[in-house]
């Protein structure tokens, strides 16, 4: 028995679905302690888009520990935390024309989510919140709330309440806009007015359902008519993945909080972020503390990765790729039984399963990880093949990942 099984808490994930020992990762490309390839296409769940151990980032965050600088420093002021805050100003927000300002929170997604319920709750006096069927917020109560998947908010054990969900986008035979202005409108919904509507532009857990840039526009238009907070969570489709820095950059709107968490430190360090318009923050002093709202490597990796992702031209290269990946899997997957669909844009794509059999996609992932590729499936029964490699994957990396996935499709499917 392995340590692992021994003393790791019956709670282990992803340790159980990539069963081996990983000891070292290059870009794209990860190794066990054999000395075995695989190639990543979950990219740590998102918090790799610029590659395991990207060297420029690297170097920064080298140079910061040699020089005996400081590490966690709760939220007071330090260089590294001036220069990331600057960079976002420079290089992210200013060419955007986004006058926001930004919070640090604690360091994890679910705890930024958690902040922008408090503050939309807090701006508005009201206390619920629109979230849709397919989102995936985090895990802790707040956030489990507005988390769609009952396999999550059962883990709750108590009512996840104030929170009502609405069918997303593309939910098949439902008009999503209609029954939102349906429930904010008629006096008889039974749903008081909430304080926001949180959502992802494209849905990644809830297995890559991409909003279209009308219904964004409409619910962006929804919440300046009724005053309600417009709650973007950008925690995995942000940070490059979409083609834009945003995910929301296509819909030509802005949200009124932009949660960040993820790949925002760079490096894989843990950090999450809320942007918020300068009208709206108005929590007092420590209203939303936390010990680990200053890790300074998460700083100085961010401002790195920043930098990487501007002086790089990121959005060019994800364009590249996605037209790769979309070509490749209409040319060689979509045609292996007409029954398998896909969804996607930049560089997050789905191959849904679902019409053939849902637990196929958990099988075709298994498969593929005895080959080296590493995927993690999505969306209902998970029955959608999630594909989210790092943006800086090479082209050949890239193609020789998706080849291993058509074979092991093309295996699954005929058995
Ligand atoms: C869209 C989205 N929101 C929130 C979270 C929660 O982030 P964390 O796991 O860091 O708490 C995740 C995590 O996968 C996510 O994908």
């Amino acid at each position: 028995m392995s340590i692992i099984e021994t003393c790791e808490s019956e709670v282990r994930y992803y340790c159980r679905k990539y069963p081996v020992v990983f000891h070292r990762s290059k870009n794209a490309e990860m190794y066990d302690t054999e000395g075995n390839r695989y190639i990543d296409f979950l990219a740590v769940a998102g918090s790799m888009n610029y590659g395991h151990n990207n060297p420029y980032i690297k170097k920064a965050i080298l140079r910061y520990l040699e020089e005996d600088r400081p590490i966690n420093m709760l939220d007071m002021t330090t260089t590294a935390k001036n220069e990331f805050l600057e960079t976002m100003r420079e290089l992210i927000l200013k060419p955007r024309n986004m006058n926001y300002k930004i919070m640090c929170c604690g360091p994890t997604g679910t705890n930024a989510i958690e902040a922008a319920l408090k503050l939309a709750r807090k701006n508005t006096g009201r206390e619920g919140v629109i979230a849709f069927g397919g989102g995936f917020h985090g895990m802790t109560l707040g956030s489990l709330a507005c988390t769609s998947d009952r396999g999550s908010r059962l883990g709750g054990h108590i009512p996840l309440p104030y929170v009502t969900h609405i069918p997303f986008d593309g939910t098949p035979e439902i008009d999503s806009l209609a029954c939102l202005r349906w429930v904010l409108s008629d006096d008889h919904s039974g749903v008081e007015k909430p304080a926001a509507i949180v959502l992802e532009t494209v849905q990644a857990e809830g297995g890559i359902n991409v909003a279209g840039v009308e219904w964004l526009k409409a619910v962006r238009r929804i919440c300046t008519e009724e005053k309600i907070l417009m709650i973007v969570d950008d925690i995995q489709v942000g940070n490059g993945r979409c083609g834009s820095f945003f995910s929301f950059e296509r819909a030509g709107i802005l949200p009124d909080i932009v949660v960040l968490s993820k790949s925002i430190s760079g490096f894989g360090n843990p950090m999450a972020i809320l942007l918020i318009k300068p009208e709206y923050d108005i929590f007092n002093p420590a209203e939303h503390n936390g010990t680990f709202r200053g890790n300074q490597l998460s700083f100085v990796g961010g401002k790195a990765g920043l930098e990487f992702y501007v002086q790089n031209e990121m959005d060019k290269a994800v364009a590249g790729k996605a037209k790769l990946i979309e070509n490749y899997i209409k040319e060689n997957i979509l045609t292996i039984d007409p029954r398998i669909t896909l969804r996607g844009i930049g560089m997050i794509w789905g191959i849904d399963l679902s019409a053939i059999e849902p637990w196929l996609a958990d099988r075709v992932i298994r498969l593929c990880f005895t080959r080296g590729l590493i995927l993690e499936s999505a969306g209902r029964k998970n029955s959608v093949i999630k594909l989210l490699p790092p943006l800086t994957i090479e082209d050949e990396v890239l193609t020789e990942g998706l080849s291993i996935l058509k074979e092991m499709i093309r295996e699954a499917v005929a058995k």
